[in-house]
């Protein structure tokens, strides 16, 4: 099997390679004159191709369909996706809107497609290949549990993250509660306060993605008026855009957690091992 690492995701495929006892095949990245893409497989492809890439902007969207388009004389083809944009729009939530998730999944053609905490499950069933999620929740828990915090909490800023807040405390026997959050307007979010006691605790503060970082922003300035001790943010997906680093630490965090599905500077957490044993069993 070949490693083929997109433009987003190179230091993850070169973690998964090294997983692997393999090199990456090297790749040529660059742009034309009037912005187009472009992309070249260097070596023959002639085996079996595992491509990681993820896609948070749109051009690394078309970098992924040049590479599967490139590789398109091996046996098989398998995809991994670390983290899948466009995938919050997975509905319709206006008459008239393209539900987007779909729209990018029809346009990977390849025999498998791996996601890592995929913002919605319901997602998979719209790629025409065979597709499987992969959890990195028990990743963040085990670094949780390495930062031997005071008395800690872990903390869903909504109901839609209570999952993947109770996964990761379960491997470390740490209680788990939810905020309410109501979305005001793209950046803007309100948080209604539940019925818990953070007094003096160490919070983490855990989500599928940051991405302006107005839903932690508010959960922490909530959480300190509570008392909280110091509040960490874990989450799988550091998107972090605008001028979300920014608004996180304006608020009062301690430290942001994140894997590196993206590859930022918070991104201390790798889902190498993740993605390499899932290949493995393959
Ligand atoms: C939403 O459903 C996601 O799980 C995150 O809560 C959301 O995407 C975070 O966005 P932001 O950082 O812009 O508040």
């Amino acid at each position: 099997m070949k490693i083929i690492a997109g433009p987003a995701s190179q230091l993850l495929a070169s973690r998964v390679a090294r997983e692997l006892d393999m090199e990456p095949s090297l790749c040529e990245f660059n742009r034309f004159p009037d912005g187009e893409v472009y992309t070249r497989v260097i070596e023959d492809i002639t085996d079996d191709v595992t491509i990681i890439q993820s896609t948070p902007t749109d051009s690394d969207l078309v970098s992924l369909l040049q590479l599967i388009d490139a590789c398109e004389d091996a046996p098989t083809i398998t995809v991994v996706i670390p983290y899948m944009g466009y995938a919050r729009q997975d509905k319709i939530f206006k008459s008239g809107e393209a539900i987007s998730a779909r729209a990018i999944a029809r346009t990977i053609k390849a025999d498998r497609v791996i996601t890592i905490n995929i913002h919605e499950k319901s997602i998979l069933e719209h790629f025409s290949a065979d597709s499987f999620d992969l959890d990195a929740s028990h990743l963040l828990g085990n670094y949780i549990r390495s930062l031997n915090l005071d008395n800690p909490l872990i903390i869903s800023p909504d109901a839609g993250a209570i999952a993947l807040a109770e996964s990761a405390s379960a491997d470390v026997g740490i209680e788990y509660d939810y905020l309410e959050k109501t979305r005001l307007s793209g950046d803007t979010v309100t948080i209604k306060t539940k019925n818990i006691d953070v007094t003096g605790r160490e919070i983490i503060l855990i989500d599928d993605m940051i991405a302006t970082g107005g839903t932690m922003a508010e959960s922490i300035k909530l959480l300190r008026s509570q008392g909280a001790k110091d509040v960490y943010i874990a989450c799988v997906h550091p998107v972090l855009t605008k001028n979300g680093v920014l608004r996180l630490y304006n608020a009062g965090v301690h430290e942001v957690i994140a894997t590196d599905t993206l590859e930022k500077a918070q991104s201390h957490i790798s889902v190498a091992p993740l993605i390499a044993d899932f290949l493995k069993k393959l």
